[in-house]
Parts: C-alpha cells; structure tokens; sequence
C-alpha cells in the first residue's frame, strides 16, 4: 500500500518506519527541514531501539521524509500522528491535528481534480479525546477538499477510521510490530478493510469497533495504566509506615491473573508525555460532559505528591535542606530514553533549589534535556553518577536506570551516607525506599 504519515514524532516516525519494514511505500511528512533531512539521510532525529536499522535499510528504497502533502495524492492511507499538547486547563489541544486534516483534504481535492481518483483512507494515530474523529477530522478533511475540488468532484471516495498506538518510548519499534491488539475503530466497509491490510504483515489479535469506543480505548489503557501506579504508590506509602516491603506485597498480589503483575511497581510516581498529559485530559473531559472523576482526580493527586515525598523522607533524615549538598541521580522519566516530559525529578528539583540545596546531578542521557529547564547556576551537572555523588550529604534517586543497579563504591565518596530511592533499582544495602 501507499502510506502517507502525517507527523514524524515518535508515533510517526516509528509508525512509518515500521509499515515501510513491513513492505509498505511511506512517506512521512514534517514541518521541521532538518527533520525531514535527517530522515531521508537514514539518521533517525529520536533514539529508538532498532530505528536506524530500519531508517538504513528503508530509505531510499520505501520510505522518505517530506515536508509538503504531495504524497497523498497517491496514497491509499493518510496516517494523522500529530502531537495534541495539553492546554492550560488539561484538554487537549486539537490544532495540528485539525490543521494536518485540513491539508489532507485539500491534497485529496487537488488530486481529484486532476483525474487522480482513487479511494483514500484518512486514519488518526494520535490520542484524540472520543468524537473528535468525526467532529474535527471529518469536517476538516471534507472542508479542504471542498478548497480545492468543484462540487461534482466532491462525490469522492474517502473512508475515515481511528487506530489508536499503544507504544511504550525506548520500546516502540518492538511494541509496533509484536503487538498486544490492533485497535481498528471505524464505521465497516472499506475503511475498515484498509486499515486491516495496512496491518497485514504484523500478527496478533484485531479489535473492530466504533471510531469513538477506538478513541476511548487509547485513554482508558493509560488511565488504567496510570491508575495502576498510583494505586500501587499508595499502597506502597501505607506498607511503608506500617513497616512492610510493599514490593513483596505486590509480587503476591500481581499472581492474582485478574490483576497481573505489570505496572505494579511503586516508586516516585509516572512522568513522561503520555500518562501525565491523558489522564488529565480524561478529568477534563469527564468534567464538561458533567461527571467529577473523583478517582482519576486521586490517581493524578498521589502521582503530584510522591515525588515530594522524596523531600519529606530527606527532610527527616537530614533536616534543613538549606546549604546541604544533594546528589540527584537520575532526570529522564524513565530509563533508556533521554525525554523529560514531566519527568518526576523536575519537581525534585524545584524542591530542592526552593529550599537552598547545593545540587549535583547525573543521567546517562537526559543532562541536556534537564539543563533547557534548570541552567548550570542552580545545579551542578556531572559526568558519572561518582561525581555526582562525591562530598554529597545525601542522594535522591529518581529514574530507573539499569546501570544504577551496579553502584556501589561509588556512594563511598559520599559525605554522609543517606542514600533514598525512589525507583526500587539499587542493590547496596543501606539505602531507604521511598516506600519501602
Ligand atoms: C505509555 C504507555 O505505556 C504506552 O502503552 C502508551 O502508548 C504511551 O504511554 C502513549 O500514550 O503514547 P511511556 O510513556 O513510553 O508509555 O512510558 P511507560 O513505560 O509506560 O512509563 C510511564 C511512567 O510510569 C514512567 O515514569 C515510569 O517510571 C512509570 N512507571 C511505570 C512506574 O512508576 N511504575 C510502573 O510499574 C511502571
């Protein structure tokens, strides 16, 4: 098939990659040159396991980048994975994704009118909040067409589905192509079967249903998922006071295959630009249609508190912050990845340069990211987690880096050994957890 993917972000570009790995002819479409650029010369902009394969043996062959519409014209599915960033109050911000429909069309129209006629799928990829499909997308696409064909023309042929993604960052390319479920939301017919071929050479389980359940289906797996974590956090903070290893609590309540014993880690809470950013467009859409979401309002109240927990467990074993030296060893929101969205040490951070803390930090990937938000005046950034460390009075761990596992001498260098972890991930002995 001919694929056009509007978008080339982590959906986007890994989406792309993947049906071109699959045999299809993709061409990605970006607003950013150098993106498009870098794409077409086989060096992925983002790191992701096993995408520059990928990008290496595609391009030039059957994928490209490019930063205008033409493609469409030719292609059998039009694949909308543009951002939909949160707004100041929560929703989410449909935009791009209204503007992306928009060019769509206008490209279907100007095809049309030429002769090119054929059927042409428009699918959104991007987590959209239900309805938003047929509100925003399907008047957007019909409005650009309307720009640009005559009203004869306007009898085309164009079938609208939702395909939500369910990719975790750092694992994306393997989660696109060994998949728990294919969710293919759309009204039947020859969407439908578009969206099924797209599909072909990747097996596991469909789901077929309507656009606006396929639309819900994508906030509620992160809802739920969030709610998991919260849940597993309060838990955790209970078993702490109570003295229980909330990690030994968890492994017996995970056996239980009605619960499964996935995302039951507790620590200093989720970040990253899915969970944080869906769940509240959830609460806020809850909200407008008249409902309060009291337990999805919880999952995003313990996941804003546990961090700061990190502070309180400091603040008892050391007292005043103010003039102390703080090692925070690692900023990205989770392991293998060098994002920061809403990453759990920001608010950390925050925290301890509020109270006056002297702040060394290290992550074996996320410095760069970490110095845009707080600069080299308000914390000190090192190489290794031993200089991060060295003459610390106390060290707070926030990410779940593997290569944490293995520290040990490291935290000799330490002026007072107060070592608190909010990611259950170190193996030297005197440590505290955060809730356990
Ligand atoms: C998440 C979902 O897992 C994907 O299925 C979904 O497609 C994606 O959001 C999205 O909506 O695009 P991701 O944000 O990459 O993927 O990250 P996860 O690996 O799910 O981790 C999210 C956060 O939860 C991290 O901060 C992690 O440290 C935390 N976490 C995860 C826990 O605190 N405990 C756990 O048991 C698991």
């Amino acid at each position: 098939m001919k694929i056009t993917v509007v978008g080339g972000g982590y959906v986007g570009l890994v989406s792309g990659a993947c049906l071109a790995k699959t045999g299809h002819d993709v061409t990605i479409i970006d607003t950013i040159p150098q993106k498009v650029d870098m794409i077409n010369s086989g060096r992925p902009p983002i790191y992701e396991k096993g995408l520059e394969e990928i990008l290496k043996s595609c391009v030039g062959r059957n994928l490209c980048a490019s930063l205008n519409y033409d493609s469409v014209a030719e292609s059998d599915i039009a694949l909308i994975c543009v951002g939909t960033p949160p707004r100041p109050d929560g929703s989410a911000n449909l935009e791009y994704i209204e503007s992306a429909a928009e060019s769509i069309g206008r490209e279907i129209g100007k095809a049309e009118s030429r002769g090119v006629h054929r059927f042409r799928t428009v699918v959104v990829k991007s987590t959209v909040p239900p309805g938003t499909t047929e509100k925003i997308v399907f008047p957007a696409v019909m409005k650009g067409v309307g720009s640009c064909a005559t009203a004869d023309e306007l009898s085309i042929d164009i079938g609208f589905a939702m395909n939500p993604e369910f990719l975790r960052e750092g694992l994306a390319v393997e989660d696109f192509l060994n998949p728990d479920r294919i969710v293919i939301g759309s009204g039947g017919g020859k969407a439908k079967d578009a969206v099924t071929a797209m599909y072909e050479g990747i097996g596991t389980e469909r789901l077929y249903c309507g656009i606006t359940a396929a639309e819900m289906i994508k906030y509620t797996s992160n809802a739920f998922l969030a709610t998991k974590i919260s849940f597993s956090n309060e838990i955790g903070n209970i078993c702490k006071q109570l003295g229980i290893d909330v990690y030994e609590v968890m492994k017996g309540v995970g056996m239980d295959h009605r619960i499964s014993p996935f995302f039951l880690n507790a620590g200093a809470g989720f970040g990253g630009s899915c969970f944080p950013k869906d769940v509240s467009a959830l609460v806020s859409l809850a909200e407008s249609s008249g409902i309060d979401p009291v337990l999805l309002k919880s999952v995003l109240g313990v996941n804003d508190a546990q961090p700061l927990r990190m502070i309180e467990l400091l603040e008892k074993r050391i007292g005043d912050i103010s003039g102390k030296h703080i090692a925070v060893l690692g900023l990205a929101f989770k392991n293998d990845t060098d994002d920061i969205r809403d990453s759990r040490s920001i608010p950390v951070l925050a925290e301890l340069i509020k109270k006056g803390a002297k702040i060394t930090a290290y992550d074996p990937m996320a410095t760069a990211a970490m110095k845009t938000l707080f600069d080299e005046s308000k914390v000190i950034y090192c190489a290794n987690a031993k200089d991060a460390l060295k003459d610390a009075d106390a060290c707070l761990v926030m990410t779940e880096w593997p290569e944490f596992t293995k520290l040990d001498a490291e935290f000799d260098g330490m002026r007072s050994r107060v070592i608190i972890e909010g990611r259950r991930i170190l193996s030297v002995k005197d440590k505290e957890g955060i809730c356990w």
